[in-house]
């Protein structure tokens, strides 16, 4: 499949991302602001999954001395110069955590934190997508996604880091805006509180236990379009500071 369209990203995001900006807005805002009070300010950061960055605010990424980006499709770096015209960026095309077949590549997070040793990673609404792009081994086996969610424990335990991705997400907004933040024990008890007895498909991104549970979490809603909501995290160590 080209590289300018794939299934998480591509040319069919760019015109989302065109065409909804304004219903975007509040999810931006709100999305900054936690950016803005909770991300420690480093030397460094690198942004994984940037895209045009739609959602993120060039007002919180000048805060960083040094950007780099890196996000294998070949449309971004333009569209994410026009969205940051002031901010200046580093890119890279390569792709770290996938291999050209679409299998995971078991050593990539070693080799990103080995690129950049110093870096503060955000993942910009990329790990929720992974399990649409990985082919095998397939993430629905319990097994493969266990020794997957290792590998990324492995990564959050020796570096600075930020994710923003999706748990869920489904043709209509939940019905029970307040279970967001409460969470539930499983992904099940989580998305019954959400949308109680709604018939609705959900598709599980499966990341709502990815993470340890020390974090710091903040769930929002994304309309991605009108026939599309996601309920996105952000999720930041315990231990990093205001
Ligand atoms: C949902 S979009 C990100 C949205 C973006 N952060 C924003 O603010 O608009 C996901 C992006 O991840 C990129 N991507 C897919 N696989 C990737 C990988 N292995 N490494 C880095 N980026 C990847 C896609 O090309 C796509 O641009």
């Amino acid at each position: 499949m080209a590289r300018w369209w794939n299934q998480t990203g591509g040319l069919g995001y760019h015109f989302i991302a065109w065409s909804q900006r304004r219903s975007w807005q509040s999810f931006r805002a709100q999305l900054n602001d936690i950016l803005t009070q909770e991300v420690p300010l480093t030397p460094r950061l690198v942004i994984i999954g940037a895209s045009g960055g739609y959602t993120l605010c060039s007002s919180w990424l000048q805060k960083f001395p040094s950007l780099e980006v890196i996000d294998p499709d070949p449309l971004a770096p333009g569209f994410f110069r026009r969205q940051h015209p002031k901010i200046k960026v580093r890119w890279s095309r390569q792709n770290y955590l996938v291999h050209q077949g679409g299998t995971w590549n078991w050593q990539g997070l070693d080799q990103l934190h080995s690129q950049y040793p110093d870096a503060t990673f955000l993942f910009a609404n990329l790990i929720g997508q992974l399990p649409l792009v990985i082919k095998t081994p397939a993430l629905d086996n319990p097994e493969n996604w266990r020794q997957w969610r290792e590998c990324w424990w492995k990564f959050f335990a020796q570096t600075q880091w930020i994710s923003i991705h999706d748990l869920f997400s489904a043709a209509q907004p939940p019905t029970h805006v307040s279970a967001l933040q409460i969470g539930g024990v499983c992904a099940e008890e989580f998305v019954q509180g959400l949308y109680g007895a709604q018939a609705t498909e959900v598709t599980d991104h499966l990341t709502y236990d990815l993470f340890p549970t020390s974090v710091r979490r903040h769930r929002l809603l994304w309309p991605l379009t009108r026939e599309r909501c996601h309920v996105v995290e952000v999720a930041l160590p315990a231990q990093a500071g205001k």
